[in-house]
């Protein structure tokens, strides 16, 4: 018999166990195509010899990649027009009113794969907030995964990535050419800490923020460890923080702390049922 239904079924245990992943029975090729570039990218023969090691030492740097291989990494710049014009519209200048004696602003973008949304929320703030020039700005873009965030630091971008939803005037004001495409400029990147962060570790040592984006990452999690990353979400929130999930997500019967709250169509949840 095959040994193939037997690693299936360690790698999904692993994947859940490291970072509360769900990989489904149907996702055999979510398996398949993450041991295959690990294989390649260490260096090992066959993806035996690669189980093999994994598990020999599950708790080493190997099993880590092997775990975070497993993620669905898709991402663009400013996905989801709702949401941009929300933030343009109504939720920065009203976190702008707010922290206006304190002169900073906090953002996350939580699970960030290769950092599209913190450079679309860099040139959001850029092209329509100048008074935020000379306020502590800071925006931390963190994933699970070491080689999205490398990425990130990197800030180069593929002709395709660009093609995928930057347009062409923001390009030409904030990106230069460099070998494989775009590299962002240091305006934006100055505003950008990228950092490996697993949402399932069990204490986020992380500050306060006044605007968290975790999109199209809950998904990926059953019901009981959802609750748990909210409420970890949560901890890093002040009252008045707007937590933005994906379009399809919500903490409704999952995280009873939240409240949903809405500008037009654009939905997004505090904790307090108060709109910013
Ligand atoms: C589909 S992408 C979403 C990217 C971006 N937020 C967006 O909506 O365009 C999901 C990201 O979640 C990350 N991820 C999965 N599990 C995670 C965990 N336990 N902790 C942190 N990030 C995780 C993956 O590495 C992946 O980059």
């Amino acid at each position: 018999m095959s040994e193939r239904p037997k690693y299936f079924e360690y790698i999904r245990k692993l994947a859940k166990e490291r970072a509360h992943l769900e990989i489904g029975e149907t996702s055999n090729h979510v398996v398949d195509a993450g041991l295959a570039h690990i294989r390649r990218a260490r260096g090992f023969n066959s993806v035996e010899e690669l189980i093999d090691n994994v598990q020999r030492d599950p708790d080493s740097t190997l099993a880590m990649h092997v775990v975070e291989s497993m993620t669905t990494n898709e991402t663009s710049f400013f996905r989801d027009a709702h949401l941009w014009a929300a933030l343009r519209e109504h939720l920065l200048p009203a976190l702008i009113k707010l922290r206006k004696t304190e002169r900073r602003l906090n953002i996350w973008s939580a699970a960030t794969a290769s950092g599209q949304e913190a450079f679309s929320l860099a040139i959001l703030i850029r092209e329509n907030f100048p008074e935020l020039e000379d306020w502590r700005v800071g925006i931390i873009a963190s994933d699970i995964s070491r080689e999205m965030i490398t990425r990130t630091r990197s800030a180069i971008y593929s002709e395709h990535e660009m093609s995928r939803g930057m347009p062409e005037r923001l390009r030409e004001r904030y990106f230069h050419k460099v070998d494989g495409g775009y590299q962002a400029s240091d305006s934006l990147r100055n505003l950008i800490q990228p950092q490996v962060l697993n949402l399932a570790q069990s204490s986020l040592l992380l500050p306060k923020f006044d605007l968290v984006l975790a999109r199209n990452v809950l998904i990926y999690f059953d019901v009981e460890n959802k609750k748990k990353m909210l409420g970890q979400m949560a901890a890093c929130m002040h009252p008045w923080t707007p937590l933005i999930l994906g379009a399809g997500e919500t903490t409704l019967n999952v995280e009873a702390s939240f409240s949903e709250m809405d500008y037009g169509s654009f939905r997004f949840f505090s904790l307090e049922n108060r709109n910013v």
